[in-house]
């Protein structure tokens, strides 16, 4: 798969793709309002589902991961209310900045870089204060280590109105999730590092319930 016109970066993206997928994307564009696009997204979603084993709506968005972050915190976190970041690496750190940047209200569970969170971390947390959001990072990139989503995702369910928001930017594909079991409401994924389109599932009224939030907003 490797090509000699491809730099091989020692970062978590651009990776090697086949040549086909090359040549596929010099194809003239289709309108994204489009039949055309209606029919393509149509024949994906399921596959896109199946990816991330949810029976819920799956979105694309043309944005780094930066996007998704900020998408989510502006989105399923109200002004008026907290998130709680877990952050044990560069990732999850910029992650709880950009809450912060976007005037969240955001408290921190801060393990050393290379320690992963545990279950019982989030729960203390959540019995001392209400949060509209849990984000955590999957697998942490700048450390290599994957969180316990499935353990933390137990304990953020029984908080109906605390949503259970995961980064899987380098976890997707590559470590175990299940979207839908694990009670995952809004996840941005990565097609690994790159400005292109990323895919993010949504899930409950993680979108419905936060329209209360009275910030006006277009794309994020
Ligand atoms: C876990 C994780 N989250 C978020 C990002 C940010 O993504 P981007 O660089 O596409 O904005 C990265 C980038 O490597 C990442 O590894």
């Amino acid at each position: 798969m490797s090509n000699a016109n491809h730099k091989r970066l020692v970062i978590p993206g651009p990776v090697e793709v086949r040549e086909e997928i090359l040549q596929a994307q010099t194809q003239w564009m289709i309108g994204h309002r489009s039949t055309a696009f209606a029919d393509l997204y149509g024949r994906i979603h399921t596959k896109m589902q199946s990816a991330f084993q949810t029976q819920n709506r799956v979105v694309l968005l043309g944005a780094s991961g930066t996007g998704m972050w900020e998408g989510a915190s502006r989105n399923c976190i109200r002004d008026d209310k907290k998130a709680l970041h877990l952050v044990g690496g560069a990732f999850s750190e910029r992650w709880a900045e950009i809450s912060k940047a976007n005037g969240k209200e955001v408290d921190i569970i801060t393990v050393e870089w290379g320690q992963a969170h545990t279950p019982e971390m989030v729960a203390d947390a959540l019995k001392k204060e209400t949060y509209d959001a849990v984000c955590v990072v999957h697998n942490e990139t700048s450390t290599g280590v994957t969180n316990p989503i499935a353990a933390i995702g137990e304990i953020v369910k029984q908080y109906e109105d605390t949503l259970f928001l995961v980064d899987t930017v380098s976890g997707f594909l590559g470590a175990e999730l299940h979207v839908d079991a694990w009670g995952i409401d809004q996840q941005p994924e990565g097609l690994r590092a790159a400005p292109r389109p990323r895919l993010c599932h949504r899930q409950r009224e993680s979108f419905g319930t936060r329209q209360a939030n009275p910030i006006s907003r277009l794309l994020f």
